[in-house]
């Protein structure tokens, strides 16, 4: 055996050898260290005759990346075995399931939020948002509510210093999307709204809407009703009726307040319709013609609908809520039980 081959066996049985990385680390400097062995051996390179010279210096170069490869594995075991001897030693088992993390939850507003958007979009409407702060104009005069028209006192208003308002309804929107889309036009805008409101068990100072337009030739009542029915029977997830009664706002003519049969009772008559068998859902009706003419739009040439849809009466319909005030109230308890996820 060459002393070149004799020095790698011994090298590999040492640093097979080696128990724990220090060990190895000085195995390593004993022979490939700047005064190692292997080292050494290349010193005697240029002693050699020429012709010998470079047969044994790439056994040298074999013999160090043989060697440089066994430090690198056994360096891989030794940490891997520290590793699992810490893990154990701490009473660590990387094996077992970990506890649960606590997550959140979608508020019961921002699903059926989603819902709606999901159902109108499959009837060809489009999503849109409109400012929070709103001019005077979209949110009373261009929708037939003048500084003196009896409507406003209904409206209690947060108004800004600068005289514009927090909105008070989705409606302004739709004076926006006519003016910038035109017609034909079928949107929906759902959004939070904002009232001067001494909060009660049904009222809130901040609450959420979303507003239904469609206006296209010849859109009659038949087309709301339809829409209507199609919308709430996907989100109160059982077979509808509606009826209209007549209902004032000065936005639209004729105005509706669109009833749907009591989901508790089945319209038989229970506390919460107050025995009539109804409950009250959602305002609506035809747009009148001077809002069209405030988008824009000829009303001799365009008919439409609108409606206003309260999103937490409609999410307290569905699951039997009777506080709205549930709604802001960032209980947990409340928050969790609409997991959806
Ligand atoms: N914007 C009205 C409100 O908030 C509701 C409504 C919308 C009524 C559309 C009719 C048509 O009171």
């Amino acid at each position: 055996m060459s002393a070149l081959a004799e020095l790698e066996a011994r090298a590999l049985g040492e640093i097979r050898g080696a128990t724990d990385l220090a060990e190895l680390k000085r195995v390593e400097q004993a022979f490939l260290g700047k005064k190692g062995e292997l080292t050494q051996q290349l010193k005697q390179l240029s002693s050699l005759p020429k012709e010998e010279r470079p047969a044994f210096g790439k056994a040298v170069n074999d013999c160090k990346v043989s060697l440089t490869k066994a430090l690198e594995a056994r360096e891989r075991e030794l940490k891997a075995e520290e590793l699992s001897a810490r893990l154990s030693s701490e009473g660590f088992d990387p094996t077992e399931p970990g506890s649960p993390v606590p997550y959140g939850t979608l508020h019961p507003i921002t699903q059926i939020t989603e819902e709606l958007v999901d159902v109108f979009q499959g009837l060809g409407f489009s999503w849109l948002d409109g400012p929070e702060v709103e001019f005077e104009y979209y949110n009373f005069d261009a929708l037939g509510i003048p500084g003196d028209h009896p409507a406003r006192e209904s409206h209690d208003t947060f108004w800004l210093r600068d005289g514009n308002v927090l909105r008070t309804h989705t409606s302004p929107v739709q004076i926006r999307a006519m003016e910038r889309f035109g017609a034909p036009l079928s949107v929906i805008v759902p959004g939070r709204c904002f009232r001067n409101e001494t909060v009660d068990a049904s009222h809130e100072h901040t609450f959420y809407q979303m507003e239904g337009l469609m206006v296209g030739r010849d859109i009659s009542v038949p087309h709301l009703i339809y829409t209507m029915k199609t919308c709430l029977r996907e989100i109160l997830r059982r077979d509808i009726e509606v009826r209209l009664r007549p209902g004032y706002f000065p936005f639209v003519e004729p105005g509706f307040e669109l009833d749907v049969n009591c989901p508790f009772c089945e319209g038989e008559g229970c506390k919460v319709c107050k025995q009539s068998g109804w409950i009250e859902m959602l305002p609506c009706g035809m747009v009148h013609p001077d809002v069209l003419r405030s988008g824009g739009l000829d009303p001799e040439e365009w008919t439409g609908f609108a409606f206003g849809l309260g999103l937490q009466r409609l999410v307290m319909v569905r699951y039997g809520i009777n506080d709205i005030r549930d709604f802001t109230g960032g209980d947990l308890r409340f928050l969790k039980q609409f997991n959806r996820i």
